[in-house]
């Protein structure tokens, strides 16, 4: 199967898994319902949910559900850009090609939507049916991402803190293996965990994660110079504006490029021990640095 076929494939399966574990729109209180729901189907490229899957497969032990802790991710990554978009934060107008969940829905009933998703994260986990040391691994490995030590809140304080300072590299770093790095990790993790990978396979997927994490957001800074608006779905511009500390402010968009490049081959190293099994993981990693929006 083509890579762009696979992709859709498993974009449609996210999207089902999703639309079963999300309340309906119908659900009362339907405001809120419907504010999830509008952040949730919005059309994100399941980058996440798709990392999962495939360091399950590269694992190859079990397959069966993991769709449903894939989503997890999704809802924990919908929340985050639904608070990230907030006023308070990166005050933004437009996500993925569409007004974004405050301009809906307003503020009060975006942070609420916000804070179900990640509610409903957790529930998802808690309710799969596989033995409990697994299932209590993938909750510790969900929160700790997602968290304030190293994980994603980390780094979107970090982000926020270090508007206007003095774009370094160390201030870069420590923002980014973060702000986005540790969510991305742990989609590989996750996927490793859920079909009982061994020690050294998780080391490697864990290797793995922490390269395209980074390739990853130097992609997304780059796309903020590069691209316009219309392609992003997001308003393009916004870290210069903002006076974030980004990878181009500090390297320059060519040598962003060249480093992202390198962490793809890392990461592509990093893949050797599952052989032909890792093969869409590398499709992924080359999707993510090729990608235009
Ligand atoms: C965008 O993530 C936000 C960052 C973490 C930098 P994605 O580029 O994966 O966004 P969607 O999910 O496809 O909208
Ligand atoms: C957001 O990073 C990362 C999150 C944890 C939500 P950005 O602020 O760079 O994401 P975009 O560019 O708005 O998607
Ligand atoms: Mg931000
Ligand atoms: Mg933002
Ligand atoms: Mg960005």
């Amino acid at each position: 199967m083509d890579l762009r076929q696979y992709v859709s494939e498993q974009q449609k399966l996210v999207d089902g898994e999703l639309d079963r574990v999300a309340p309906p729109a119908s659900q009362s209180p339907e405001t809120i319902h419907k504010a999830m729901r509008y952040s949730l189907f919005a059309g994100g490229k399941r980058l996440r949910p798709m990392l999962c899957i495939e360091a399950c497969r590269a694992v190859g032990r079990r397959m069966e559900g993991v769709a449903t802790a894939a989503c997890a991710l999704e809802l924990i990554h919908t929340y985050s850009l639904i608070h990230d978009d907030l006023p308070a934060l990166d005050n933004d107008d437009l996500r993925r090609g569409r007004p974004t969940n405050h301009k809906v829905f307003g503020e009060a009933i975006a942070i609420l939507a916000g804070d179900s998703l990640l509610t409903l994260a957790f529930a998802v986990l808690a309710r799969l049916p596989v033995n409990g040391e697994i299932r209590a691994a993938l909750v510790a490995e969900l929160a700790s991402a997602s968290g304030t030590i190293e994980g994603m809140i980390a780094g979107q304080v970090r982000d926020i803190e270090g508007e206007g300072a003095q774009p370094t590299a160390a201030r870069l770093e420590a923002i980014h293996r973060a702000k986005t790095g540790a969510l991305l990790t742990a989609s590989v993790r996750m996927g490793g965990i859920y079909g009982g990978a061994a020690e050294e396979e998780l080391a490697a997927l864990t290797d793995y994660g922490r390269h395209i994490g980074l390739a990853f957001q130097i992609v997304d800074d780059v796309l903020d110079v590069e691209q316009p608006s219309e392609v992003l779905g997001k308003t393009a511009g916004k870290d210069a504006a903002q006076r974030k500390i980004t990878f181009p402010a500090v390297y320059g968009v060519e040598e962003s490029k060249r480093m992202a490049a390198r962490e793809l081959g890392e990461a592509r190293a990093a893949l050797a021990l599952f052989g032909e099994r890792g093969a869409r993981l590398l499709d992924l990693a080359e999707l993510m640095v090729r990608r235009t929006a």
